[in-house]
């Protein structure tokens, strides 16, 4: 009989870009692969930490299963749909309900060994997403997002952002506050306000939250809700172990906007980026102007994260130089360090 080690071993994935340990830890984590909107009956593919992943939808149910065929290993992205399942385009083996085979062409009256079925993977859609885990541990732990749940609020759910980097990378990325002046004066930043206040993160449960104080707004919004010159936001971050982050921002009268950095680690090397946000204001604000200031926003630092090097994160903290403004980055390396990672990469 198998042990649970060398049954995970068997199942790392061919060609993982991962350090074995750091790959075993991630999979135990839930992450996006897709937006809900974009997948429907025929197959679609998506990679989660180096392991290719079919999804088509069978009735009621979402399937994620590896994309590959049981029998000889041809990608089930490159079959089609027939209203009863996938049909594999080198035998036509058919896959339905539950990843389960349903047909095989050329001996109809066989009965069908559970041996044909797909490895399937647990799916939940939140915040517009498909979420999944490789290394399920039981509970479904889709991290929470403000917001999302409650009434009068607009939801945008931003299509998929590819980013030939390090999802370690990225998210510190989205928790830097000092580069806002920088790296975003084409957007919602000023290229003159440049000072970062004292915040302190505090550790929780999920990894740490963040108050960050500042004067830095501009983000769109009608008369009543936008800032003056001297209203300070309040930006509260929250970070879940190890690559989603939130940002509710707090604007005049009440009004708050969240913002969900969802990083799928594709590879080590890749990562798409999966970025559902809802605000409680302006209800009637056109959704793709939203998704295109957005989309312009993750631009301007898609192009610092890829040229950063080294491309993993290092988590000895000696390694890199650090600023008071990175507390935020600071304690998410420790917060990573403290949950077992260690380089990631595998060279
Ligand atoms: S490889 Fe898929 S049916 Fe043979
Ligand atoms: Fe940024």
């Amino acid at each position: 009989m198998n042990s649970p080690i060398a049954f995970q071993i068997l199942n790392l994935p061919a060609h993982c870009s991962f350090h074995e340990a750091d790959w075993f830890l991630l999979a135990k984590y839930w992450y996006p692969i897709a937006r809900s909107v974009d997948v429907d009956e025929q197959p679609v593919k998506a990679t989660l930490l180096d392991e290719a992943l079919v999804m088509y939808r069978i009735n009621q149910e979402l399937v994620i299963a590896k994309d590959a065929c049981p029998h000889r290993g041809v990608p089930l992205t490159l079959g089609k749909h027939d209203g009863e399942g996938v049909v594999c385009p080198y035998h036509g083996l058919r896959f339905g309900e539950h990843g389960h085979c349903n047909r095989i062409p050329s001996s109809p009256n066989q009965a069908i060994p559970s041996k044909l079925n797909l490895t399937t993977f647990p799916s939940v859609e939140r915040y517009g997403l498909i979420w999944t885990c490789l290394l399920p541990q039981g509970d479904t732990d889709v991290p929470s997002m403000p917001l999302w749940d409650e009434t009068d609020v607009q939801h945008v759910i931003c299509p998929a952002v590819d980013i030939a980097a390090f999802a370690g990378r990225q998210v510190e990325g989205f928790l830097d506050v000092a580069h806002f002046a920088w790296v975003h004066s084409g957007t919602f930043a000023d290229a003159g306000n440049q000072l970062v206040n004292d915040y302190h993160p505090t550790e929780t449960t999920y990894g740490f939250a963040a108050d960050y104080w500042s004067t830095v707004g501009n983000y769109p919004a009608s008369e009543h809700y936008k800032g003056t010159p001297d209203f300070k936001w309040l930006r509260h971050f929250e970070l879940h172990v190890p690559f989603t982050a939130t940002l509710t921002i707090h604007f005049r009268h009440g009004g708050k906007m969240v913002i969900m950095n969802a990083a799928c680690p594709v590879s080590a090397r890749q990562t798409r980026l999966f970025a559902p946000l809802v605000k409680n204001f302006d209800l009637e604000d056109d959704e793709q102007a939203i998704i295109d200031y957005n989309l312009k926003i993750f631009e301007e630092d898609r192009m610092v994260v890829e040229s950063q090097k080294p491309e993993r994160l290092p988590l000895d903290l000696s390694l890199e130089a650090h600023i008071p403004a990175d507390r935020s980055s600071v304690m998410f390396r420790r917060c990573l360090k403290k949950a077992g990672f260690g380089d990631f990469f595998l060279v």
